[in-house]
């Protein structure tokens, strides 16, 4: 029994007082430009401030934090990109995840100030911050910069998991993958590098695939990848034997998710496969980390949440799919496939 003579281990709270600290100082940092303004090489504290228009004092401040948290280095000639900040937090970057680093300071810390208020009712906080209301994604993608800084991130995020997940099923003898709400292309794109046998078709509202062309259009596999605009809840799904919804499942309540899998069931030939990536929950659901704070992350933004394979499991036989199948893979996305017998 913990008393004042035997402490209880202090560490988990001072670690998170310190952990939105730590996020707004990365964010602020990206907001500010200053990755992009030390990707030319390093750059002494008084000419970052002179080019930035910053105070100098809080500047030393900001990058010295950025510093401690691993994205910048002092050298002699002053604050310097680490291979991480220049991979992930610069606009030139291929693999950027600035795009999500903008979105969550721009936009999702002011849902996740009413984390409180959501638990109480259980709900997405859109209407409460912002005032808006209607489908999901027309919140999501608020303004056309809102939209195209969410798409970015998705990629950024999906091209850390998508070489994985597109490698961790047999696909060899598949001919036609089937991305619903597919975005940028970068499942199809990896899933076509991976098994030369496939052919991709990348499915998204028509905004997102206009943005989806600029990013499959200069890849080595683009001639084989289609892409066609739709609502996968209304429209005529195109004809393929795997069906990929990477990330889709967790945006919607069970009655929308039972009504796209029972569509896309209807549209497999038997034998045909649906090909889930989502981040699956332990049995418990406390852990893994990212999964747990994602469902919360979920709870604010969307109609959805995380789930655990027997959940997933329920959902896919309750439309009469087989064989479910998990495919933990270590990467930020495992793979649930199920087959249409
Ligand atoms: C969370 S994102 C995941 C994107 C992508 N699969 C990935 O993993 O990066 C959800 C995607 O579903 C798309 N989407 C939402 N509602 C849709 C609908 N009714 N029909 C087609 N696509 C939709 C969104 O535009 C968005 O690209």
């Amino acid at each position: 029994m913990p008393s004042d003579l035997t402490p209880a281990d202090p560490t988990p709270v001072l670690t998170l007082l310190n952990g939105f600290r730590a996020s707004q100082v990365m964010f602020a940092a990206a907001e500010l430009g200053l990755f992009d303004a030390l990707a030319g090489g390093p750059k002494s504290v008084a000419d970052l401030a002179k080019s930035l228009t910053l105070n100098a004092d809080a500047l030393e401040r900001l990058l010295s934090a950025c510093a401690m948290l691993g994205l910048l280095s002092l050298t002699d000639a002053g604050f310097a990109n680490t291979p991480t900040a220049t991979a992930y937090l610069t606009t030139a970057s291929p693999n950027r995840l600035l795009g999500y680093v903008n979105y969550s300071n721009a936009v999702l810390w002011k849902l996740w100030d009413h984390l409180p208020d959501a638990v109480r009712d259980g709900g997405h906080q859109w209407k409460r911050v912002y005032g808006t209301d209607g489908p999901i994604f027309s919140q999501l993608f608020r303004t056309d910069a809102d939209r195209r800084e969410f798409v970015l991130g998705m990629h950024g995020y999906g091209l850390i998991s998508s070489p994985v997940v597109a490698n961790a099923v047999d696909l060899g003898h598949s001919r036609t993958f089937v991305d619903l709400g597919g975005a940028t292309g970068h499942l199809a794109v990896a899933a076509c590098r991976r098994w030369p046998n496939l052919a991709g078709v990348v499915f998204d509202l028509p905004e997102v695939i206009e943005q989806a062309r600029e990013l499959i259009g200069p890849t080595d596999v683009a001639g084989r990848i289609a892409m066609k605009a739709g609502d996968f809840f209304a429209d005529e799904l195109p004809p393929g034997d795997v069906y990929a919804l990477g990330r889709i499942l967790h945006d919607w309540a069970e009655a929308k998710i039972v009504k796209l899998l029972t569509r896309i069931h209807a549209a497999l030939p038997s034998g045909g496969m649906v090909f889930v990536a989502e981040k699956v929950l332990h049995d418990d659901k406390t852990g893994p980390d990212w999964a747990v704070l994602q469902s919360l992350n979920m709870l604010l933004v969307t109609e959805g949440k995380e789930r655990s394979l027997g959940e997933y499991a329920k959902l896919l036989e309750g439309v009469g799919f087989r064989d479910v199948t998990c495919h933990r893979t270590g990467a930020p996305l495992d793979v649930i496939t199920a087959v249409k017998v």
